[in-house]
């Protein structure tokens, strides 16, 4: 069996034997031709779906599913149009009226303002967390779905998602498992027995801040093609472009990654002893409450690319530095070459009601800070300059 980094070089099994390519190419093609032209039969993707339309298979996304298949140790993926798509036709495959999910309550906003729109289909959203005693707690027979955040955003919290794993498994519960910060590099969701395990390629697999995509990865083959069947009625298949970028994203993923984590534990040390700051959240470091859980949790020594801290001083000192960084570009998203800052009230916690962002501390003077693959000297003397404005 071969490793990490090989697989997500040469996972998608890719060869032409007429000119000996390796590299998958970009097919843009709608439509494939019926092979048997008196039976109008369609050409069988290799696991036996239809490949007759580009919204429902193509080579090129399939190729991507191939490689995110091995990392996430699942039988099967799914890519989507963007991390949403993804979650919409996880809900939407697996819920019906009158069922129960849990989700993580400092879960990507608009996840959790998804899950609560369903209700109006008679699908109740219990919100759980941050810590994993809570879910431990909620967790009961009868409970259709929970879906947790191996790190959370913005603050970085990690959850025990191996004894969710196991409570869900007494239970009879699905667990959904977002594994977009953590990527498959530090944690294996799949393999503690979650049932399906997620990502925003956006993020750090795409790695690069110029693809929307998103991809689902599990073992069940029945449950893979009531996915399919939904990907395929809500049109929210990951476009072959997208899939194209996602698979050279991918086969650098490990460096990248490896990388930003170091930086963000180096950043975080130094804005730890920063009279400027008030309090820095990574789970890289000694002193988090989740750096126990994190090193318990994680296959490799790394904690990932993203951070938040507190500025002393309230919102008008947190957007001052949010102004004043130049190196460090202040916009949303993450997992790309460009280190981001950003104010997580009006961004990716903005749909997060008031109370449960003052619950998690997601307060006005908290700003996320997202790594790229500056060096580290210069991002450094980046936010010194911006802290020493306010
Ligand atoms: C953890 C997490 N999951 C899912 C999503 C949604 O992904 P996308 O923006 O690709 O739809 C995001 C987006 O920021 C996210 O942070």
């Amino acid at each position: 069996m071969t490793r990490f980094s090989t697989d997500s070089v040469h996972g998608h099994d890719y060869y032409d034997i007429e000119t000996g390519s390796f590299k998958v190419p970009l097919y843009l093609s709608t439509v494939f031709e019926h092979p048997d032209r008196r039976t109008g039969e369609a050409r069988k993707s290799d696991r036996g779906f239809e490949q007759k339309y580009s919204r429902e298979e193509n080579p090129t996304v399939r190729a991507f599913e191939k490689v995110i298949a091995k990392l996430e140790k699942g039988s099967q993926a799914l890519g989507f149009n963007s991390g949403m798509g993804s979650i919409a036709a996880v809900y939407l495959s697996a819920l019906s009226a009158g069922d129960r999910i849990i989700i993580t309550k400092e879960s990507y906003g608009t996840t959790q303002d998804l899950a609560l729109n369903l209700a109006k289909f008679g699908i109740k959203t219990i919100l759980a967390g941050p810590e994993t005693e809570d879910f431990l707690e909620k967790i009961q027979p009868g409970v259709a779905m929970v879906l947790v955040e191996t790190i959370t955003n913005p603050q970085a919290r990690v959850v025990d998602v191996r004894k969710i794993a196991k409570r869900c498994k007494e239970t009879g519960t699905r667990l959904v498992v977002d594994n977009t910060f953590a990527t498959p590099l530090l944690y294996k969701p799949l393999l503690d027995g979650a049932w399906l395990t997620l990502h925003s390629v956006t993020k750090y697999i795409g790695g690069h801040n110029d693809l929307i995509g998103g991809v689902l990865a599990l073992n069940d083959p029945m449950d893979l093609i009531e996915l399919w069947e939904f990907r395929r009625r809500l049109g929210s298949i990951m476009g072959p472009f997208e899939a194209f970028l996602a698979l050279r994203g991918v086969s650098t993923l490990k460096v990248r990654f490896e990388t930003q984590s170091k930086n963000a534990l180096a950043l975080a040390e130094f804005l730890q002893d920063h009279p400027k700051i008030e309090g820095v959240y990574y789970p890289g470091l000694k002193t988090s409450p989740y750096h126990k859980t994190a090193r318990a949790l994680f296959s490799v020594r790394l904690y990932g690319g993203l951070l938040s801290f507190k500025v002393k001083g309230g919102k008008k000192e947190a957007l001052e530095v949010l102004r004043k960084v130049q190196v460090i570009k202040p916009s949303p998203s993450l997992g790309g070459t460009e280190s981001l800052l950003n104010y997580p009230v009006t961004s990716a916690s903005k749909t997060l009601s008031p109370v449960v962002r003052k619950e998690l501390g997601i307060g006005d003077n908290l700003l996320r800070l997202a790594l790229g693959l500056e060096d580290l000297e210069d991002l450094e003397d980046d936010l010194s300059q911006a802290l020493s404005a306010i």
